[in-house]
């Protein structure tokens, strides 16, 4: 067959498809995403344990993965390497203080620390790194901050607790002012009606009955709220 045949055009388009996809799959592949998860600031007491998460995810899976912790960007805290997603991390270095707790053979590459016995001097940025030679030595790092404090007090709560009491606050005040107008119009009304109940056998077109004069002002006084 020529090759400027219309069939051998016909053949050529489709290839040109898988070549489209074949980039796209190439762009994924590379996205190695490190995270700490939604919050990146996290609190501790004095003497209290912490527990500072990270997790990774991989499109094409990993070799040789290696991983460190950094204290303040230079302090290296945790190093670890993952021969594969079969095995559990072992460990290369550590400080001390700081004990693995994830793991990453579940459905999460959980590689989470443990700082122990938290002191103020602790306090500052902490760095999970990741690196995976499967992927080019493609790498990625995600960021928490660690606060110590005396007393666990935290200031969204009371900035909470604050915003929670004013609406409520205000909701009650607009309610009672509802409830309150609507008792002063009930009045207004029945007193009104009262002296429309008057007429009523004089005028005769007056729509309002005796006795439920009371319950029909309740149901029009809405409106005019
Ligand atoms: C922090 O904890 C240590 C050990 O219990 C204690 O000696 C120290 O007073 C604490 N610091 C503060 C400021 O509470
Ligand atoms: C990682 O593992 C630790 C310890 O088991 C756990 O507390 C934490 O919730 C895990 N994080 C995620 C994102 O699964
Ligand atoms: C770590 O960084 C924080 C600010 O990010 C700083 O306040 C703290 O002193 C640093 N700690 C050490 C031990 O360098
Ligand atoms: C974290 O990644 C940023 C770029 O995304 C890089 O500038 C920084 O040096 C990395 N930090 C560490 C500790 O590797």
């Amino acid at each position: 067959m020529a090759p400027g045949s219309p069939a051998a055009r016909r053949r050529a388009a489709p290839r040109l498809l898988p070549a489209l996809l074949g980039l796209h799959i190439f762009a994924v592949a590379f996205a190695l995403e490190v995270s700490v998860g939604k919050t990146n600031t996290v609190m501790a007491l004095n003497n209290s344990n912490v527990l500072l998460p990270c997790t990774f995810t991989t499109c094409i899976g990993f070799q040789d993965l290696v991983f460190t912790w950094y204290f303040n960007s230079t302090e290296m805290i945790y190093h670890g390497k993952i021969k594969s997603k079969a095995s559990e991390p072992f460990l290369v270095g550590r400080n001390p203080r700081v004990e693995f707790v994830g793991s990453t053979t579940g459905k999460d590459n959980n590689i989470s620390i443990v700082l122990k016995n938290v002191e103020f001097s602790d306090a500052g940025k902490y760095t999970c790194h990741v690196k995976n030679p499967k992927e080019k030595d493609a790498q990625h790092n995600a960021t928490i901050f660690l606060t110590v404090v005396q007393k666990m007090v935290e200031a969204d709560n009371t900035v909470t607790l604050i915003i929670v009491g004013v609406v409520g606050g205000l909701i009650g005040l607009l309610i009672l002012f509802m409830l309150v107008k609507r008792v002063v119009l009930f009045i207004i009304k029945k007193t009104q009606d009262g002296k429309k109940e008057c007429l009523v056998s004089s005028s005769g077109n007056d729509n309002t009955e005796n006795g439920l004069a009371g319950s029909k002002a309740e149901q029009k006084a809405p409106p005019k709220a």
